[in-house]
């Protein structure tokens, strides 16, 4: 028995480095930086064109955050970070505190680029706080540092994901159907696995058979376009549904569980995600299906007490009114179109982290977690 065990766990250890070296060659990098420049994968153009941005200064950087060219609350956190490198390489003075007065005004204007997801905020912050702590050296070391920094939050971003993903695996079992919601997939992070998709990503390296309903995330579509594109490649089962459609399936037992992302989530556990986010999770508790939520400690945000005070990013009416530059609502009508919803904790089973998975109630863990 024992030499059969062993010979399982080497089957499976050559099953997972055959599986990581052919991910490694259909990959694609969401984010890097390399010599002074930011380049990222034009989310905007998938799935029909794979093409790469470079932006040369923090403007180019902020301008891929608005429009979306890179998005996923972690991904644009790791962008912000890069942005203020390029940011102090263009800095010209040798006096810290003119350096630190210009530093200062282009995290202002990255900061300004997105409302909802607290990486941005917890990156900018970081960069600055290295800036400061090394005041007393010259302003040219001080940019190095801030370089380093930024290629650090970006790598710990990819294996924070990794480990989350690991943390999750209790809560998959073989067989299961996951209903997922928007694009928390290497494409919304530094790269490699994503928050909720990372989850679904190990358990199918680790050999279980998981199936996967991807919702097709009206208006911005990052399901259809982004998450079913990350999920073909990697050779995982999906199938793609439009949003309205996830009662009719968990009605029919076709859903284990939901796995979503995060763009904020505050002291209570109410969770700010994609639009259609809190439907999906009324419609989880009615029909008994576990909904769970996966987000690095990055996207907790302890000074917010509770949900309603999450500000909520309001996105262009074209957006909703348009699908690829084509009308498809009359001219002149009211629109609303807000990114995000809120989801209530109670309707949140528990919350995936890379320290560990935080059930409710989450008042306390969370602070216990922290
Ligand atoms: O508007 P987006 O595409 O930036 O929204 C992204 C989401 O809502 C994701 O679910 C969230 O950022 C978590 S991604 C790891």
């Amino acid at each position: 028995l024992r030499v059969l065990r062993g010979d399982l766990f080497l089957f499976r250890f050559i099953r997972v480095r055959i599986y990581n070296f052919l991910r490694r060659a259909v990959m694609f990098k969401t984010i890097e930086y390399n010599g002074g420049k930011v380049r990222l994968i034009d989310q905007t153009r998938l799935p029909l064109e794979e093409v790469y941005v470079e932006c040369n200064d923090f403007r180019d950087v902020a301008r891929a955050i608005k429009s979306m060219q890179i998005r996923g609350a972690p991904a644009i956190g790791v962008a912000a970070a890069m942005g203020i490198a390029l940011g102090a390489r263009g800095i010209t003075t040798n006096d810290f505190h003119m350096f630190y007065s210009e530093l200062l005004k282009i995290c202002e204007y990255l900061a300004n680029t997105r409302p909802t997801a607290v990486n941005l905020f917890w990156a900018i912050e970081r960069m600055k706080s290295i800036a400061d702590k090394n005041r007393n050296r010259d302003v040219e070391s001080i940019k190095e540092i801030l370089e380093k920094e930024a290629v650090k939050i970006w790598q710990e971003d990819i294996s924070i994901n990794r480990n989350m993903g690991k943390c999750g695996q209790e809560l998959i079992e073989d067989g299961d159907t996951i209903l997922t919601h928007c694009n928390a997939g290497a494409l919304a992070t530094g790269g490699e696995y994503g928050t909720a998709l990372g989850v679904i990503k190990i358990a199918h390296e680790e050999g279980k058979r998981v199936k996967v309903y991807a919702d097709e995330t009206r208006p911005f579509l990052q399901g259809s376009r982004l998450t079913v594109w990350e999920l073909v490649k990697e050779g995982i089962p999906v199938r793609l549904i439009t949003d309205n459609m996830a009662g009719y399936f968990m009605g029919r037992g076709e859903i284990d569980k939901v796995f979503v992302g995060a763009d904020r989530i505050v002291a209570n556990g109410d969770t700010a995600n994609k639009i259609g986010t809190y439907t999906l999770s009324i419609l989880a508790k009615e029909h008994g299906i576990p909904f769970y939520v996966v987000a690095p400690l990055s996207t907790i945000d302890m000074s917010i007490p509770e949900g309603s005070k999450i500000p909520i990013e309001e996105r262009n009416p074209q957006e909703v009114t348009h699908l690829n530059n084509k009308r498809i609502a009359p001219e002149g009508v009211e629109v609303s179109n807000p990114a995000f919803d809120v989801t209530p904790n109670k309707y949140i089973s528990a919350i995936v982290t890379e320290k560990g998975i935080i059930k409710p109630p989450f008042l306390d863990n969370i602070k216990r977690l922290f």
